[in-house]
């Protein structure tokens, strides 16, 4: 069976990162026998500046059609005036929404050579490896009413709704469950539950499917002292499970534990593993076409692709372990650049990735 694959590069470093992850694809195809078809769509400010539209009709149905998509970054200044609806990163909420991809996985896994990279003595760090699961299609960031109206007294005023069904949490928990099953059995719940009415509703509906899995030990943490916990001692958690919009910011501090935002993949999933995958980071628009941005995280998304919705475990190996050869040779992108390490750009990292897959 041929794994078709739709290969969203979107805006500012997009296509060079997706440009070195498919050359990836392209080496395991003809190197280590992978099936695979591979489909340019277009998505975000390039949806944008073609269609109008930061989700064209045509990237939907190629979306729907796929096995998994790939997915670069979107966004950018040009794009920042336009109508609020008509925004790239609205193309990507579409998109998440519409396939239903509302179990996102952000890894925070150190790689041991990159602990000089990391902002964190090296002991905080040291062999970290977290999981944090963030709950992707509900809350404040698709919560009805929401906008920017003027009140009785002629005031203007903004609002958006935090609102969690019952459903919605249960089957993120029970992912979230499972996945711990499959690591140290420990799952720690980010909420808000001492403020929010939607989150302390959360935190019930998270404890109560965690009657149906008795082998994981569950905790409960609110989101400010995650984030401080996060920073003192990260290595206290395994698993943990949050909100759309906790999951958004905790994951890009859990990203620099590790040293750099260029270094960590994502899958978003639905209830079939069907899934989209895209490196945690935007479209840096300041280094777009510069040729120095780390597809690493691109690169290692693949790898989640492969191993989460295409079965193939083996081939995701190879992308991780030609990853960290390459890492231990003492090659970085400037994000990642460290005393006695040689510094190269976009295209030669994915080079080296390509010759040390094995
Ligand atoms: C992310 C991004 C997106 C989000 C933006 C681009 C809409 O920050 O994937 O974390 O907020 O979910
Ligand atoms: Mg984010």
């Amino acid at each position: 069976m041929t794994h078709k694959i739709l290969m969203l590069a979107g805006d500012g470093i997009g296509p060079e990162i997706v440009g070195a992850a498919r050359d990836v694809l392209l080496a395991l195809q003809s190197r280590f026998g992978l099936a695979v078809e591979m489909e340019p769509g277009l998505m975000g400010g390039a949806g944008i500046d073609a269609t109008g539209d930061p989700l064209p009709a045509d990237t939907q149905r190629l979306a729907e059609a796929a096995d998994a998509i790939l997915l670069g970054a979107v966004g950018g200044p040009k794009w920042e005036k336009i109508a609020r609806e008509q925004r790239p990163e609205r193309g990507l909420l579409r998109l998440r929404s519409s396939l239903e991809l509302f179990c996102n996985l952000r890894p925070a896994v150190l790689f041991p050579v990159l602990a000089a990279a990391s902002t964190l003595k090296p002991e905080v760090v040291d062999g970290l490896d977290l999981m944090l699961v963030r709950e992707l299609t509900g809350d404040i960031y698709f919560g009805k009413p929401r906008g920017i109206a003027v009140n009785a007294e002629g005031e203007r005023y903004g609002f958006n709704t935090l609102v969690y069904t019952e459903s919605e949490i249960r089957r993120i928990a029970h992912s979230a469950f499972r996945i711990a099953r499959l690591r140290t059995r420990k799952l720690c719940s980010v909420d808000k539950a001492n403020v929010l009415e939607a989150t302390e509703f959360w935190r019930e509906i998270v404890s109560d499917v965690g009657l149906e899995y008795p082998d994981v030990a569950l905790s409960h943490m609110y989101v400010d002292n995650a984030a401080m916990q996060l920073v003192r001692a990260p290595k206290q958690f395994d698993v943990i499970v949050t909100t759309n919009l906790f999951g958004d910011i905790l994951s890009d501090l859990a990203s620099m534990l590790t040293g750099s935002i260029g270094m960590l993949p994502s899958a978003s999933l639905n209830a079939t593993s069907k899934g989209m995958f895209e490196p945690i980071h935007g479209s840096a628009p300041d280094i777009a076409g510069k040729d120095m941005a780390n597809p690493l995280a691109t690169i290692l998304s693949v790898a989640m692709m492969l191993r989460y919705s295409l079965d193939e475990v083996a081939q995701a190996t190879r992308i991780e372990q030609a990853v960290e050869t390459v890492l231990a040779t003492g090659f970085r992108t400037a994000d990642i650049q460290a005393p006695g390490t040689q510094i190269i750009g976009t295209r030669e990292m994915g080079r080296k990735v390509v010759e040390a897959l094995r």
